[in-house]
């Protein structure tokens, strides 16, 4: 008689029950860290929805709509480009999980965004079509997000298998690009405030240059600490740079110490120069407390 038990055999998940985004692993498992990193990317969509139901977006509406899905658009395209630093700094592995889910969001907000302009122009073709290639700053924004719309339609598994890991990363090395050109028409477009598109200009310059660092060094290497620090000065000062270059190309050269007083002078309100260096010094000092973490285990 055969006595040997029959071993049950696991049936692995179908894909459709594992691929939500609130989930991880091959068995599709409730993930707690990427339904909460979900429910922060839908917040800015939910509240617009809700400014709209509520008839509270001012006296033109779909023009601020435009404006705030640009916004949230270029942030968080930012902030998917902060994940891999970050998770390579602080050792935190887990960060890569969200990576692709805050790139898709930052692609949904700016497709939104162009669909909203299509629809201010109340879907006239010919009038899109004469706008577009009048105005610099939207040939500019239409460049990004066409290499945005290439990365949205190739972040799926299918599309990683097909074309192979390491062609994918390259492609996906586009987002740089990508973000480079959304920077500049959101700075070409602005018409008085240029806080943010600097705030916005100073991380990618410090993104650009942790890339740029790390890209010399042997595969896998972290960038020291001193490195990170330097990193950040240099970014808050090119910020600077860019402020009064700006203002004096607009006003004129003698506004510059106006515009450097500006940012020593913590009482006249944080510069966005300044700000570029307290966060990037925070990413230093986090930098330093992982190494000393991973010197003792
Ligand atoms: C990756 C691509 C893009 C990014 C990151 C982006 C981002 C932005 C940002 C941040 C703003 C300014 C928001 C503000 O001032 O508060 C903006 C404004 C604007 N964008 Fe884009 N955009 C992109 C693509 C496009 C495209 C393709 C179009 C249309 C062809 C477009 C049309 C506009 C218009 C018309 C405004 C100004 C609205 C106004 O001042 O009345 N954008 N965009």
């Amino acid at each position: 008689m055969n006595v040997t038990a029959r071993v049950p055999q696991k049936r692995p998940v179908p894909a459709w029950k594992r691929g939500w985004p609130w989930q991880e692993g091959a068995a599709g498992r409730f993930s707690p860290f990427k339904a909460a990193i979900l429910v922060l990317l839908l917040l800015p969509a939910l509240w617009l929805l809700w400014r709209t139901a509520q008839h509270d977006l001012g006296p033109r509406p779909l023009t601020e709509l435009i404006l705030q899905t640009g916004t949230w658009g270029i942030r968080l395209l930012l902030v998917s480009l902060f994940v891999t630093p970050l998770r390579q700094i602080l050792r935190h592995g887990r960060l890569a999980l969200v990576r692709r889910m805050i790139g898709v969001a930052a692609g949904s907000y700016l497709v939104t965004h162009f669909i909203l302009y299509t629809a201010n122009q109340a879907f006239d073709l010919d009038k899109i079509v004469t706008e577009i290639i009048k105005a610099n700053y939207l040939i500019i924004g239409l460049c990004a997000l066409t290499a945005l719309l290439l990365l949205l339609a190739t972040s799926t598994d299918g599309m990683l298998r097909r074309l192979g890991g390491r062609r994918w990363q390259l492609l996906h090395r586009l987002v740089f690009p990508a973000a480079a050109l959304g920077a500049w028409h959101y700075f070409l477009q602005v018409k008085a405030d240029i806080f943010q598109p600097l705030l916005i200009i100073g991380f990618l310059a410090w993104l650009f240059g942790y890339r740029l660092w790390r890209w010399q060094r042997p595969q896998g290497a972290t960038l020291p600490v001193w490195a990170l620090a330097l990193l950040g000065l240099g970014a808050a000062l090119l910020t600077v740079a860019g402020e009064a270059a700006y203002f004096s190309w607009k006003i004129g050269a003698a506004v510059v110490p106006r515009v450097l007083e500006a940012n020593l002078n913590v009482e006249m309100g944080v510069r966005p120069g300044i700000w570029v260096l307290l966060a990037a010094t925070g990413v230093t000092l986090a930098a330093g407390l992982a190494t000393i973490r991973a010197r003792r285990s």
